[in-house]
């Protein structure tokens, strides 16, 4: 039996503590699903297709993974659509324990879907997409927090001119 899951996320953009979380799911899991899902009343800095993009570059060719856009869905139809059962996501606190533990409960309540989370590596603890993005804005350096390409593009399009 294919064992499948979802990585499930805004990803605008994707960091590199989101690649270590779905690149350990893809050692637990024959095939994992990267689900980029946006909310369609939130503008973005990178539209799902450039998320997308984004990902495919930082993960390479790492087989038995696949990434897909969905938008303005419930997790648990996404899961539903492509046949996971699973949904992974890295923790870096308590924090976001706190913001994953009731969407775990609801999703389980909705399906049954199960959720497994996976402690963030602590090297990355401090990495999130929205403080990324307010490094970039004002001009800071991101290196080594998402992918030489995703810096480049965060400087492109928010620092100031
Ligand atoms: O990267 P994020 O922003 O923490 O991801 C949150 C996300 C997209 C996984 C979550 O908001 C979600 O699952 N959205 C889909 C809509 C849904 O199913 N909402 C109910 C969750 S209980």
């Amino acid at each position: 039996m294919t064992r499948r899951c979802v990585c499930p996320g805004s990803y605008d953009p994707v960091t590199l503590g989101h690649v270590d979380a779905i690149r350990r799911a893809a050692s637990l899991f024959d095939e994992v699903v990267v689900a980029v899902l946006h909310n369609p009343a939130k503008q973005g800095v990178f539209t799902p297709d450039e998320r997308r993009a984004l990902i495919e570059d930082a993960l390479g060719d790492l087989p038995g993974v696949s990434v897909e856009v969905f938008g303005g869905r419930l997790l648990v139809d996404v899961c539903r659509e492509v046949g996971a059962d699973v949904v992974v996501k890295g923790l870096r606190s308590d924090t976001d324990f706190a913001y994953e533990l009731p969407m775990a409960l609801m999703n389980r309540h909705l399906t049954g879907v199960e959720t497994v989370f996976l402690p963030g590596e602590p090297s990355l603890a401090h990495v999130s997409s929205s403080l990324v993005k307010e490094v970039a804005r004002y001009g800071g350096d991101v290196s080594g927090l998402v992918t030489d390409r995703v810096r480049d593009e965060l400087a492109a399009r928010l620092t100031p001119r």
